[in-house]
């Protein structure tokens, strides 16, 4: 998840990231993370000053197959 944020510039100045990067992870196994909509949704508590939500949910959704593939 971690790199997938790196790779899709989900940050601005990173302020919001250890929340980010935790609620993120824990989207994916619980089973919110199969549509845009519903990692905007489950996710919908974590707050991004810099508004970098649509790279944020794109870092989940790069993420999501190799998380499930391990
Ligand atoms: S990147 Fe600045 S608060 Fe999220």
């Amino acid at each position: 998840m971690q790199q997938a944020f790196l790779e899709q510039d989900a940050y601005q100045y990173g302020y919001c990231r250890p929340g980010q990067i935790l609620s993120a992870i824990a989207c994916v196994p619980e089973g919110h993370a199969n549509t845009a909509d519903d990692i905007r949704k489950y996710r919908s508590g974590n707050l991004c000053r810099c508004a970098a939500y649509p790279k944020i949910v794109a870092a989940v959704q790069q993420a999501k197959p190799l998380m499930e593939s391990r």
